[in-house]
């Protein structure tokens, strides 16, 4: 199978009631164990990289690497640009071969919000590519983007359907009280307003800041609409977690494949793990 667009893979699940993991991966073996992920568990998988990554891979790269990953693999995989705001970056990943974007300008207000959005969902559609776009701010830390606690901003409902209307943007991720990194406290996730706006929306609704919710919450918001989750902090964590745990016990280490290794198959399992949550297991 090649790699295909996360549209279709989106409104099945919003239809059917489960979510897409959506994970960020920052190297080869990273992509390659969330991909293990997605076939031992015949779930549809999204792989993404944050502009940083582009930045430093080169979306060539990831993009190969990932084909190679979706022609051998029997689930469906896609591969997204993550919270970028940048026109010229979005042209460079969709000439690379991504198949997903996500223009995110929502530090801007509702009408150049949408202004970017529509030029990039035009240039998109034409290449076959999903578009994501974003409604108030998501709080935390995702590579540069860094949106303080106090700045954060929850999506107004009608806002969304407006925004959907007007842009024809096919997937939203609408700010709802997660945030990006790790929480100090409980998340407080807005129930309710996922339910108004997947009330008002029928496009598939994206949940950001996937990591460090407990389990139950993703569930709901699942349940209630959110047909991606996207998953970055956490598996960075598990993954860089092992290889220290190589490094305490032998200091010395120096093959790369002697710390890897154990580094993927922690990922995997967690990654395993996020898609039995989001209700993605045998979807494929
Ligand atoms: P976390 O780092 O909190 O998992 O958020 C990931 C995310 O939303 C990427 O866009």
């Amino acid at each position: 199978m090649s790699l295909v667009s996360s549209t279709p893979l989106l409104q099945k699940a919003r239809r059917e009631g489960y979510a897409v993991a959506a994970f960020n991966v920052h190297t080869l073996e990273m992509l390659q164990g969330v991909v293990e992920a997605a076939e031992a568990t015949r779930s549809p998988l999204i792989l993404q990289t944050t502009v940083g990554t582009v930045k430093h891979l080169g979306p060539e790269y990831v993009a190969a690497a990932a084909r190679v990953a979706a022609d051998r693999s029997g689930v469906p995989i896609a591969l997204h640009l993550d919270h970028c705001t940048e026109f010229d970056i979005v042209v460079r990943c969709i000439r690379a071969g991504y198949t997903s974007v996500m223009i995110d300008a929502s530090m801007h207000a509702f009408q150049e919000n949408l202004r970017q959005t529509l030029r990039v969902v035009e240039i998109a559609k034409a290449a076959g590519v999903n578009v994501e776009a974003e409604l108030g701010k998501v709080g935390g830390v995702e590579d540069d983007i860094v949106v303080a606690e106090n700045e954060a901003l929850m999506a107004d409902p009608d806002e969304c359907a407006s925004f959907v209307e007007l842009s024809g943007v096919p997937t939203l991720a609408p700010a709802i009280g997660t945030a990006h990194g790790i929480y100090k406290g409980e998340p407080r996730i807005d129930f309710d307003r996922i339910e108004r706006i997947a009330g008002l929306v029928s496009v598939p609704l994206v949940l950001h800041g996937g990591s460090g919710i407990p389990k139950a919450q993703v569930k709901r918001a699942v349940s209630l609409g959110m047909a991606k989750v996207n998953v970055a902090t956490e598996l960075r964590i598990v993954f860089t977690d092992a290889i220290k745990r190589v490094f305490a016990d032998n200091p010395d280490e120096n093959d790369p494949r002697k710390y890897m290794v154990p580094a993927k198959q922690a990922l995997k399992e967690a990654a395993m793990e996020k898609m039995r949550i989001c209700g993605a297991v045998g979807k494929a």
